[in-house]
């Protein structure tokens, strides 16, 4: 956008939770987030779960060509960020200044090929962000967070079409691993890549939302307690000291990744269900030979296993499929992944064995990725 120095640059964009089914669990670069497997996840409704962030630059909030480096403007506040509230200090060697930083180059570059545009890049940034779901709860709120502020600063800097969803991945990926799925909607893959400046470390869409509708989750807040071993520390502790890791890291995940996106393929319930489950008891397996031993699930969540496993050994003895397909991630947790017709049933029973528990309504999973609400000047 080119403009005169009253124009407002802002823009908001919201982003979804994204739930792996192959999951992600360690890193073999940890200061550029790059994984030690492939993973992939649904993108799930942003009615339910999703962050949204407000950018906006303004010169105002400091011209980064009056200080003499990145560090001295970091030193003067030039850009803030505000978290459910609350102000969150972005660190000189941090994932957000790093993720901020990067979008600002890609800015910057813009206006170096068009001089008519806005100095955005060398402006100051204010930056708000909101989810409404507890946040580190195992639900997967940094991964929206980081997804809603990369495609915020990309509305702001008006960086698309030419930089690609794919491209912005790469660099959401330096926030939160898991955050680069979330660009997407629907099935998407994170292809962990080969090359050490993570240039091939991407997200790609495996199948559109409108591909496999019929998809539905429901989510079982076990609790929203703050978890216990943060995502980061505990899949380093991992990669540190569990066998069982590189066996899943070599052997499990190629095979896996190759199958269930061929399950998404072609609809096929009984295998991705399958896959699911297989995949999340992996990881936790992997969780529980690492040492000290990270548990995530706890009673609550080893009862819904049970359940799950109760309910489709009934209905394969009659002949019929899988009926729903459970995993957890670095929490307590329980995402069910199911046919949409069987939700009903599902939920009722869920309800009957756990009376009291707190749970999200069933809801249509298959969501847009990050997308723009609102941008441009006012
Ligand atoms: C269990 O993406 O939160 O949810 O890259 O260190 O920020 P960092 O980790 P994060 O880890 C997510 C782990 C997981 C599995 C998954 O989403 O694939």
């Amino acid at each position: 956008m080119t403009g005169s120095a009253e124009e407002i640059y802002q823009a908001t964009c919201s982003a979804p939770v994204n739930i792996a089914v192959i999951k992600y669990w360690g890193k073999r670069d940890t200061s550029l987030i790059l994984p030690t497997n492939d993973s992939l996840s649904v993108t799930l409704d942003q009615d339910h779960l999703r962050s949204v962030t407000t950018a906006r630059a303004d010169p105002s909030f400091g011209d980064l060509s009056s200080y003499p480096d990145a560090d001295a403007a970091a030193a003067h506040l030039t850009d803030r960020l505000w978290l459910n509230g609350e102000e969150e200090l972005i660190k000189p060697d941090g994932r957000l200044r790093r993720c901020i930083d990067e979008m600002r180059k890609l800015r910057a570059a813009k206006e170096s090929k068009d001089p008519s545009l806005a100095s955005l890049s060398k402006w100051g940034l204010r930056i708000c962000s909101e989810n409404n779901f507890p946040t580190a709860a195992g639900l997967a709120s940094s991964a929206s967070g980081f997804a809603a502020l990369i495609a915020s600063l990309a509305a702001l800097y008006e960086l698309q079409p030419e930089v690609s969803s794919s491209q912005l991945s790469r660099i959401a990926r330096q926030g939160s691993g898991s955050a680069c799925r979330s660009l997407f909607g629907g099935y998407v893959a994170w292809q962990g890549g080969k090359e050490a400046d993570g240039s091939d470390s991407l997200a790609v869409e495996v199948a559109p939302k409108s591909h496999w509708p019929d998809l539905h989750a429901l989510i079982c807040v076990v609790s929203d307690a703050k978890k216990g071993t943060p995502s980061t520390a505990g899949m380093q502790r991992t990669v540190q000291t569990s066998p069982l890791l590189q066996h899943r890291i070599k052997e499990v995940v190629p095979e896996r990744m190759a199958k269930i996106t061929e399950a998404i393929q072609k609809r096929d319930f009984d295998t991705f269900a399958a896959i699911t489950m297989a995949d999340s008891n992996n990881f936790h397996a992997c969780c529980l030979d690492t040492s000290p031993p990270i548990f995530y699930m706890n009673d609550v969540s080893r009862s819904i296993v049970q359940l799950v496993e109760e309910i489709n050994r009934a209905s394969e003895a009659e002949g019929l499929g899988k009926k729903l397909a459970y995993t957890y991630d670095a929490g307590p947790n329980a995402v069910l992944y199911a046919p949409k017709e069987n939700m009903p049933a599902i939920l009722q029973t869920i309800r009957h064995y756990f009376p009291s528990a707190d749970f999200d309504d069933t809801f249509n999973i298959l969501g847009n990725g990050a997308n723009a609400s609102h941008r441009g000047a006012q």
